[in-house]
């Protein structure tokens, strides 16, 4: 080649070499996410934001605009349909999606459906449907860190695991387009909205006191485009997809992507002097051998076959959303299939109700006009409400079955037949009093749509959109509803306005007669039992330290049945600086992530101990120490929103046990057949 740039060419070429030898030693290395009942096979996060589309919607006023749709997902496949959940406005990198929802824990959920014969635990699931039930429901659940329920409960004794409405169930999973995470933050520095400290009244226990858990972007999400969570390293996703395995990796994809561009922009400098063949040759090269010496011969194949023949089509690519999502065109859908296939998603949003006592709410962000839509309500059937009966637990010992545990492993069971309470999620759920099946709803927001009769403003209906299976499913046996033919959410329904409810409003359902007369019972009993104050809860401390240094443990102490943990990331101090201070505690300074992850995640969690506060120009600090037992270790400069309260086990509102009462499903909707089985645990408390 005559060229006058040669060299300049192959020092070219030699950065998409380092494009590549970087990805690969880099692989994984950030590979830190939570566990979880869903899933993850690869767990590092994306730090780039993809090329995006950043067109606005011309014209229209932005909050006209629905920032969220439900629609069926690009991941649905016949045998499993499934919702997605979709962008309707391009969301940036790092940013919440949607509003923060509601956490519901449940403790021991399995366990309770666990009975003893003849000395042996039941647990198959043939002969115990509950059992079966509860193992169909936790698909859709999560563990409890990502909303700080983990010290909920103390020890290793009881499994808590959590209900999060919204984009915890329609949220999809696809581990190589991962978007989307939960934002720990969000949900330990929740405004304590409707909290009355102090104050002792029939609300308290009756609704979850856990919200405000936020999904964040990973990266920028281009309008139209599906939302992929994070499932955490526990889950087992190895099955997603058509089973073939690809050997690019999500991060692949976007080096792809970037040696894409790379070689845009270097056949863009020497336009001029390449001719066609020449252009062709190089072309050749980079692809075949260039690639393949990169990132090995197998990546280097499937780059081969995702790259176009001619250099003149690579722009395509990127202008169809980058090499992976041409793999997947359906995760993106234009706004008209999201307007015509879709639901809006974030006509509500929560706030502090406007009922007194009655915890956090759902008010409209827009107008909505009768009879129109306020939100969908897909709902996770859950044939026999059986079990959110709570009984006593013990663990016995039964043999393991994998050959590489020694000895007896334990497991909890049912401890007799008495039911001492019901699981807070009882509360959620839409029932009928003639039936055993209950209903999780699992729309964004709708958990927080309080009741009233005199300011209903919106009632539930059956939907008529074209993937749901309503009629269909009537008809059936609620004992069918989890069976392989009907193991997905198929059923829909929709809180529809009754009448024209205007931007800001709160919404009301009327969760009927029944709910309304256990209410008033409870209200009553209430008042004769009510102690005097009520004991000071975490959130309450988190609330009245927003804007006040938390005090350190020479000063007044904080209640008994709260305590301060910190978030800690830590590193050395600077050099020559003291790393063991005069007590023989090892010296750290507080670290915002170097990982691309923030700080302010479950993981990081520790107790602590603060002994000395400071307030600075630059914000609250304090200096810490946290102990593992073994050693003792004082932690310096940690800012003020790494330390949060949080309420000690067995101690928090829910811990009292309440009201509890379904929401009920009007009788006039209510399907007559075999839905209506007269099996239902309602009355029985
Ligand atoms: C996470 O939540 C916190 C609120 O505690 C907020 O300041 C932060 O911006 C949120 N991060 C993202 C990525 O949404
Ligand atoms: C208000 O709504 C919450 C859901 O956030 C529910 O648990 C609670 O029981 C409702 N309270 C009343 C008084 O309706
Ligand atoms: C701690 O919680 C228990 C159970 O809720 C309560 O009985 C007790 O009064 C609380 N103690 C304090 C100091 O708040």
């Amino acid at each position: 080649m005559k060229n006058p740039h040669f060299s300049l060419m192959w020092f070219t070429l030699l950065s998409f070499f380092c494009t590549w030898m970087i990805a690969l030693s880099t692989k994984s290395a950030a590979g830190m996410s939570l566990p979880s009942n869903k899933a993850d096979s690869e767990g590092s996060v994306p730090t780039e934001p993809v090329s995006s589309d950043e067109d606005e919607y011309d014209g229209e006023d932005e909050s006209e605009h629905c920032g969220l749709y439900m629609a069926i997902s690009s991941t649905t496949t016949p045998e499993e349909p499934k919702w997605g959940y979709y962008a309707g406005k391009n969301i940036p990198a790092n940013s919440p999606i949607g509003f923060g929802d509601i956490a519901i824990h449940t403790f021991n959920l399995m366990a309770n459906q666990i009975y003893m014969e003849n000395d042996q635990p039941v647990d198959d699931f043939d002969r115990n449907p509950r059992a079966n039930l509860v193992d169909w429901l936790e698909q859709f659940l999560w563990v409890p860190h990502s909303s700080g329920g983990q010290f909920e409960v103390a020890g290793e004794g009881t499994r808590i695991i959590t209900a999060v409405p919204g984009g915890g169930v329609l949220g999809g999973y696809n581990p190589k387009m991962t978007n989307a995470d939960w934002n720990h933050s969000s949900a330990y520095h929740r405004e304590a909205l409707n909290e009355y400290p102090g104050v002792s009244h029939p609300g308290r226990g009756a609704y979850s006191s856990y919200y405000n858990l936020e999904l964040a972007s990973t990266e920028t999400i281009p309008a139209g485009k599906e939302i992929f969570l994070n499932y955490g390293e526990n889950w087992d996703g190895s099955s997603n997809g058509d089973g073939k395995t690809d050997p690019l990796t999500r991060s692949d994809y976007k080096k792809v992507d970037q040696t894409i561009e790379k070689m845009m922009a270097f056949f863009e400098k020497y336009r001029d002097d390449l001719d066609d063949n020449t252009k062709t040759e190089i072309y050749n090269f980079m692809v075949q051998d260039v690639m393949s010496a990169a990132a090995g011969k197998e990546k280097g194949k499937r780059i081969a076959d995702i790259l176009p023949e001619n250099p003149d089509n690579l722009g395509d690519i990127l202008e169809r959303g980058g090499s992976f999502h041409l793999n997947s065109p359906a995760s993106i859908r234009s706004p008209e299939w999201l307007k015509t296939s879709g639901m809006c998603m974030d006509n509500i949003r929560p706030g502090p109700s406007t009922i007194p006592y009655a915890g956090r709410g759902a008010f409209a962000t827009r107008a909505i006009e009768k009879g129109s839509t306020v939100a969908p309500v897909p709902l996770v059937q859950i044939p026999d409400d059986k079990i959110f009966q709570m009984h006593q637990v013990k663990a016995i010992q039964v043999p393991a079955i994998e050959k590489d545990t020694d000895g007896p492993i334990a497991m909890l069971v049912r401890d007799g037949e008495e039911t001492f309470a019901r699981q807070l999620m009882y509360n959620y759920v839409y029932g009928h009093p003639e039936s055993s099946l209950v209903f999780l709803p699992v729309g964004a927001v709708v958990n927080f749509i309080n009741h009233s009769k005199e300011r209903v403003n919106a009632k539930l209906v059956w939907s008529d959109h074209l993937n749901s299976k309503n009629t269909q499913w009537f008809a059936e046996d609620p004992q069918k509803l989890i069976d392989d033919e009907h193991s997905h959410l198929g059923l829909l329904m929709e809180i529809v306005a009754t009448k024209d409810i205007a931007e800001g409003d709160e919404i009301f359902l009327d969760y009927g007669d029944d709910w309304q007369v256990a209410w008033d019972k409870h209200v009553a009993a209430f008042e004769k039992i009510k102690p005097e104050t009520w004991p000071i809860t975490a959130l309450d401390l988190n609330q009245e330290h927003k804007t006040k240094l938390i005090r350190t443990k020479d000063e007044q102490p904080y209640p008994d049945n709260v305590s301060t943990k910190c978030f800690l990331m830590v590193k050395k101090p600077k050099e020559g600086e003291p790393e063991v201070d005069e007590q023989g505690r090892r010296i750290r300074v507080w670290s915002e992530a170097d990982s691309g992850k923030p700080n302010i995640v479950s993981d990081y969690l520790f107790d602590c101990e603060v002994i000395s506060s400071s307030e600075t120009p630059e914000g609250r600090f304090y200096d810490i120490v946290w102990s593992n037992g073994e050693s003792t270790t004082l932690v310096q400069k940690v800012p003020h929103k790494a330390v949060v309260f949080v309420d000690n086990p067995g101690t928090s509102d829910q811990h009292f046990l309440g009201f509890r009462h379904y929401i009920g499903i009007p009788d006039e909707i209510f399907p007559q057949g075999p839905w209506r089985n007269a099996n239902s645990d309602k009355d029985e408390l």
